[in-house]
């Protein structure tokens, strides 16, 4: 499958201190491009801040410093979030960045030279949470923003606008042609029943403030924010200042996002880049909300949980495993302690951490330390199954769907455990049917580990060591199918230590 793959977040608000709802959608692209390193895909990860606005320049004010201030110290709690999470992002853009600047004027000068702009006044209702307008008819209570539930305000502007309404009918044929650019389909049909309902040109510039982007041929107005947010997504491969590099990852481009912001990603910005002369995105990863008490986490909802705290008390990897297997690309879920603990519980405590236990002890007392190399693949009664499932969480994390890859790969453990209690080495003398089964078990977690290694890097690193294994476990290449993870790659003779248990029972508080 080797390939190019280059993955992003969405650029995070910095008003906002990460959350576990945030922490989410990078751990889930943390996992995705640890998957595709392990595969061999040259692969390129990128996050970063989205640090323009008139919300940003709002609570700057209330907070006594300048924008540039407050974005250079709100910005770094992310930075510091996800180093504390142990991601591996190959690069973390700011949009207040030089690098960043000058993407967005090339691009949007291109698509003014294409004369896609226009310029004109626009008057409306503005959620300033949102940086958004909405029709009279979309606002809820008495002029409350349908989102926040707070006061929208009238403005009105003179910008330039986005002839996006001529996009519309050239959208709908590339999505035609492109049936897979969005996953999953259900979050496809909603991007094309916006299509579908007809498009708005859409005012792209600011003359009330200048904390943005400076339009180059009109001074004294800025691009919106989310003409500038979007641009992201090239500026970090280096549109418009290393075309070379830039030609390298584009189109082969996956963005993940929350639904939340479908619209801006599935409708305005492949616009925005036909527009402009590149081509569109060639891929959107769509997942929900996490949930608590039945709202979506979130500032202004007061039930953030903050993931650097809770991964100090679980650990990185049981946070990772949690998100990751409970909450599959798609529908929203809700987010419990009690739920973490249950599925770290059933999963860590009992089947994973219980095999490599047992395992160390048996070959500390059957077979004096020594791991023994597991049968051929007609003799063992694992291999069989351990092939058929280590295939499908193979094609399970191509397919987006990390949850079903962790299910197949638990069915391997499961499956070792059942047949070590079947045969019971512990009560056998030493000799060939105990090293029999203890060599396929050692080979099960050697296969486990490799899969598992993108959603638990450290467990997969420990378990590695433990059962005497040396070029590293998550060594880019190592998931592949007919050579490390085929079965019979343990070679036997190696020291299986034994130490504490990777993951104690856990009381739910
Ligand atoms: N700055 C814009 C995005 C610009 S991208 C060019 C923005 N930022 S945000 O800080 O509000 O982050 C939005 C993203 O954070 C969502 O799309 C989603 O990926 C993630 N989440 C925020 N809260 C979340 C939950 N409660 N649950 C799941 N994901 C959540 O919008």
């Amino acid at each position: 499958m080797t390939g190019r793959y280059y993955l992003t977040t969405p650029i995070y608000y910095v008003n906002d201190a990460p959350h576990v709802g945030t922490a989410y959608t990078t751990i889930m692209a943390d996992a995705l491009a640890r998957w595709h390193r392990l595969a061999g895909d040259e692969t390129w990860f990128v996050t970063g801040t989205d640090e323009h606005g008139l919300k940003i320049l709002r609570t700057a004010e209330e907070n006594g410093l300048s924008p540039r201030e407050w974005v250079d110290r709100t910005s770094q709690r992310f930075v510091q979030a996800w180093g504390a999470l142990e991601l591996t992002n190959d690069d973390f853009i700011r949009t207040t960045e030089e690098r960043h600047y000058r993407s967005v004027q090339r691009f949007m000068q291109a698509i003014h030279d294409n004369d896609y702009l226009y310029k004109g006044t626009y008057e409306g209702w503005y959620c300033v949470s949102c940086e958004a307008y909405y029709l009279e008819e979309d606002l809820v209570g008495e002029n409350l923003c349908p989102v926040h539930e707070s006061p929208v305000e009238w403005f009105a502007e003179e910008n330039w606008f986005f002839a996006l309404s001529r996009f519309a009918d050239r959208l709908i044929a590339w999505y035609d042609e492109h049936p897979e650019a969005i996953h999953p389909e259900t979050r496809r049909n909603e991007a094309l029943g916006i299509l579908k309902g007809g498009l708005r040109d859409i005012s792209i510039t600011r003359t009330s403030i200048d904390w943005g982007v400076p339009v180059p041929w009109d001074p004294g107005h800025v691009f919106y924010v989310w003409y500038d947010a979007l641009v992201n997504y090239i500026s970090a491969v280096g549109y418009g200042t290393d075309n070379g590099r830039f030609e390298h990852w584009w189109p082969s481009v996956h963005h993940l996002i929350g639904k939340d912001i479908i619209r801006f990603h599935c409708v305005w910005w492949p616009a925005m880049c036909m527009a402009a002369g590149i081509d569109p995105p060639a891929r959107y990863l769509v997942h929900g909300f996490l949930m608590v008490g039945g709202r979506k986490m979130a500032k202004t909802a007061y039930n953030q949980v903050d993931p650097v705290e809770l991964a100090n008390d679980v650990g990185n990897d049981v946070l990772r495993y949690y998100l990751i297997r409970d909450f599959p690309l798609g529908p929203d879920g809700d987010f419990t302690y009690e739920g973490l603990v249950e599925r770290y519980n059933a999963d860590l405590a009992n089947n994973l951490g219980n095999l490599l236990q047992r395992v160390a002890t048996v070959v500390e007392q059957k077979c004096g330390g020594i791991g023994r190399a597991p049968r051929p693949a007609a003799e063992s009664p694992l291999a069989a199954s351990a092939v058929e499932h280590v295939k499908t969480a193979y094609e399970a994390w191509g397919r987006f769907s990390p949850h079903e890859a962790l299910e197949a790969t638990w069915r391997i453990i499961r499956a070792a455990n059942a047949e070590l209690e079947a045969v019971a080495p512990w009560k056998i003398d030493p000799g060939p049917e105990v090293d029999g089964v203890l060599g396929d078990a050692i080979e099960a977690l050697r296969i486990v580990a490799i899969l598992a290694s993108p959603v638990l890097p450290r467990a997969s690193r420990e378990i590695w060591a433990r059962i005497g294994l040396s070029r590293e476990v998550d060594a880019p290449g190592n998931a592949d199918l007919s050579g490390s993870l085929a079965w019979g790659g343990y070679p036997g003779g190696a020291p299986v230590t034994k130490g504490p248990p990777l993951f104690p029972r856990r009381a739910a508080e």
